[in-house]
């Protein structure tokens, strides 16, 4: 089996997360459209349909293939065994005028973080800053999408999430935290802004899931298996997650050879702010929480949009921010390097490639469509495969 280049490094672009073979090209609009009556056909309102298959197609075009299409199954198979609510009910627990605390009721993550960042981008249209941390939610996909809402707006947008756990502490093995992204962005006046949206593990689940898919092999020092060992096949990597005998290793790695425990920390951080704030779910309680007789998936998450405006200038802002950039970027290569990229940088141009070339998806994705199409009767879509 080949190792799978966990971090595209080597790549110019991300268009490369994929093995070539068996690709198809999917139309973005016919695939955001094919999934957006996907769930409306799981009863969720036309509104929410949209943010989600925006959401996963946003993914999709960024080049972060472990979190678009490649999701609609689980998703599928959540709301029909009733694990996910597809009709999201939004409360206010307790507001200020920059902060809020809201309770998604187990329904639609997507459709949750996307109403709890417009809430604290109200905020800090008004007071300068917004904050709103959220509890009984569920996966939201890529935390960057949230950020990106407040860039739009001209605003730093910073988010987190927890999630199953899966990431032990520092000198530990026991799989405490999730991969727990932290996301922060700000806009700048290139033609991208600055985003670094990635998880505080070295891998997260979905790159473990998309390598399965492609019978790849991962690298050493990434996932040790519950005595410690190294473990590499992704498809025993997936089972032993689900069995909470895998453990992925933080930022850093294992220990504190090459300094895991900033990782360790930071993902730390992630839970606290997306727990500690509205009494949520923590740490091992996001491997499911009993309750009616049911199972449900709770995790809890974390908006922030500071409005650049109330500390200076937008247009100064985005000077100064794109300045750092390009500085960066003209820096001098390391031997062999063609090329330094910012955060952001390779996202945008997957997306400029993928909005001509279409979305590509693998054979075991191609499958989910045709089962998810069969079983939903949405004979209208006419796919090449
Ligand atoms: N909802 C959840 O529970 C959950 C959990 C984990 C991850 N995620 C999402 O998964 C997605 C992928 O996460 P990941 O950990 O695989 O990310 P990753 O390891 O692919 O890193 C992506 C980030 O690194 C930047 N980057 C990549 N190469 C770079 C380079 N050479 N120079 C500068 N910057 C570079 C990218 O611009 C991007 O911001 C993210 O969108 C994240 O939010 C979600």
């Amino acid at each position: 089996m080949q190792t799978a280049d966990i971090n595209n490094n080597n790549n110019d672009n991300k268009n490369n997360t994929l093995k070539k073979d068996n690709i198809e090209y999917l139309e973005v609009e016919l695939l955001r459209s094919f999934i957006e009556d996907v769930f409306i056909k799981l009863n969720l309102s036309h509104k929410d349909a949209e943010i989600i298959a925006d959401v996963l197609i946003t993914s999709d075009l960024r080049g972060i293939d472990t979190h678009g299409v490649q999701r609609l199954m689980t998703y599928y198979e959540r709301i029909t065994n009733g694990i996910y609510n597809p009709k999201t009910k939004i409360d206010i627990v307790t507001e200020s005028p920059t902060t809020a605390v809201i309770d998604g009721n187990c329904s639609m993550g997507h459709v949750i973080a996307y109403n709890a960042m417009k809430l604290a981008i109200k905020k800090a249209k008004k007071y300068g800053m917004g904050a709103v941390a959220v509890r009984n939610s569920t996966h939201f996909g890529i935390a960057g999408y949230y950020s990106l809402m407040a860039i739009k707006e001209g605003m730093i947008g910073i988010v987190t999430t927890n999630a199953t756990p899966a990431v032990p502490p520092t000198f530990g093995i026991e799989p405490m935290l999730g991969t727990n992204p932290l996301t922060a962005g700000a806009p700048t006046d290139d033609r991208f802004p600055f985003l670094i949206d990635c998880a505080t593990s070295i891998i997260q689940k979905g790159k473990i899931e998309l390598f399965n898919r492609e019978n790849l092999y991962l690298p050493e020092g990434v996932v040790l298996d519950h005595n410690g060992n190294p473990e590499r096949d992704a498809g025993k990597i997936m089972k032993d997650l689900r069995n909470y005998q895998a453990a992925l290793m933080p930022i850093g790695g294992e220990g504190g050879k090459a300094s895991g425990y900033k990782g360790y920390g930071y993902s730390t951080l992630v839970e606290i702010l997306s727990s500690a704030l509205q009494e949520g779910v923590c740490l091992k309680e996001t491997a499911g929480i009993e309750e009616n007789g049911k199972t449900y998936l709770k995790v809890g998450h974390f908006f922030l949009a500071m409005n650049v405006k109330n500390f200076i200038p937008l247009k100064q802002f985005k000077k100064n921010t794109g300045k750092i950039m390009r500085s960066l970027r003209k820096s001098k290569k390391a031997p062999g390097k063609k090329r330094i990229y910012t955060a952001g940088e390779k996202e945008y141009e997957a997306e400029s490639e993928r909005k001509k070339i279409g979305i590509p998806v693998g054979k075991s994705i191609q499958n989910d469509i045709k089962r998810i199409q069969k079983e939903l009767k949405l004979n209208k879509y006419k796919f090449s495969f």
